[in-house]
């Protein structure tokens, strides 16, 4: 190496991440909703960070805020760094926080020590990567890699509003969205610093994650239409209880993991019951149904399964049970190159560390349609994530940006 790594500033950087975390916290957690004001707000306290390290800054028509240092080679392509700011409702502090900070850590250390890369440095953070609002994740990384489906632009959040309007509070445009595409070629490299979210590097006591791939991911909505009646003279032989369907198809999911052992984790997150009242036999029952594997087929294994239990249980209960896919996002293996990357950034620092699977999504998988993608993990104290017990030491997350420092300054003299 020309130069051994600058080291970053620990207390800054966590400092920072704190400061993140004070914007949209409730006393139910984080409540940085993706297009929310809290988001906002968290994205123009990024932004005031990102020209601090003196770095320009754009919006993208997808509302991805993209910070840019120049490199030394004007001829070549940028590395990029990056995570979101939006979380999940009632979240936690590192979830993506971690990654744009720690970051933005990176190009402040850089700029402190004047320190010249051959690469230009791209520090993005993008829009709505939990797709809590609109049921539609990854949105700002799949519209960079090209990877929008018909449904994106015409999706309506919780609420009713259009990403056409929700975007537009941000500084985005759907109608010019497109031009947020990147190709192979533009980005030399990816690299996200990221929490684990799982109990692995918590249990094994090492510091650093090398991210070998990131699970696939299908998301279901399930409607069971029953009939409402009165919870007090329906017989119980007449009854077309919607949501006691519901639960038969909750454990059934359950089963596609676990008994079945079909696919790696299914869940029943999201239910809503209509019209929810203790003296009503429930008429309706709408389910958020996800399934997760590194493998597409297990996906798919899993949705023809609970398509066919689901005829059986609408046929015992009487009830009608529609069933449509809202999302199927495959796994992505990240290359052996970048893994490699990452552990030698790692040893650099004399930091152990351990390769392990994502079984989050990240922008990683997104991004890794359009160029050599690699990840870092630090540990999750109990394994705790989307939840606002979410937490990672301080001295965990100075260690991932300094992994990230190194990583960025290997890619640059490999690449
Ligand atoms: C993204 O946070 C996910 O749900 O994995
Ligand atoms: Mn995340
Ligand atoms: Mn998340």
């Amino acid at each position: 190496m020309a130069h051994s790594p600058p080291t970053i500033d620990a207390a800054r950087l966590n400092r920072s991440l704190d400061e993140l975390g004070r914007i949209g916290d409730t006393p139910q957690g984080m409540m940085r909703l993706a297009y929310s004001p809290a988001d906002v707000q968290g994205r123009e306290y990024a932004l005031t960070l990102l020209h601090r390290a003196g770095l320009a800054t754009r919006i993208d028509p997808a509302g991805n805020i993209i910070g840019r240092k120049p490199g030394a080679d004007p001829n070549l392509p940028a590395i990029a760094l990056g995570s979101h700011t939006d979380t999940v409702p009632n979240g936690g502090k590192y979830d993506g926080a971690l990654g744009v900070m720690g970051a933005i850590e990176v190009v402040q250390t850089l700029a402190d020590h004047s320190y010249a890369l051959r690469h230009p440095v791209e520090v993005i953070i993008f829009t709505n990567e939990e797709g809590t609002r609109f049921h539609r994740w990854l949105l700002g990384s799949r519209a960079m890699a090209g990877l929008l489906e018909p449904e994106d632009y015409t999706a309506v959040d919780d609420e009713g509003v259009s990403l056409a309007a929700r975007l537009a509070d941000i500084g985005g445009d759907l109608a010019r969205i497109d031009q947020a595409r990147r190709y192979p070629g533009e980005l030399a490299a990816y690299l996200e610093l990221h929490i684990e979210q799982g109990p692995t590097l918590h249990q094994s006591g090492l510091p650093i994650g090398v991210v070998s791939g990131i699970t696939g991911r299908a998301v279901l909505a399930v409607d069971v239409q029953g009939r409402a009646n009165h919870a007090g003279t329906t017989p119980m032989p007449d009854r077309q209880d919607a949501l006691a369907a519901a639960a038969h198809l909750v454990l059934e999911t359950q089963r596609l993991a676990t008994g079945a052992e079909i696919c790696r984790v299914a869940t029943v997150g999201h239910l809503q019951v209509r019209p929810n009242a203790v003296n009503v036999v429930p008429g309706a029952v709408s389910m958020g149904v996800e399934f997760r594997d590194a493998d597409i087929n297990a996906l798919s294994a899993a949705e023809t399964t609970l398509r066919r239990r689901a005829a059986e249980i609408a046929d015992a209960n009487r009830v009608s049970v529609d069933i449509n896919v809202v999302e199927s996002t495959p796994g992505v293996p990240l290359p052996a190159r970048m893994q490699d990357l990452v552990a030698a950034a790692a040893e650099q620092s004399g930091l152990a560390y351990q390769t392990l699977p994502s079984g989050a999504g990240h922008d990683a998988q997104a991004i890794a349609a359009i160029t050599t993608s690699g990840m870092i993990f630090v540990p999750s104290v109990d394994g705790i994530s989307h939840a606002p017990a979410e937490f990672t030491p301080p001295e965990d997350c100075a260690r991932g940006a300094q992994a990230l420092l190194n990583a960025l300054l290997l890619a640059d003299e490999r690449l």
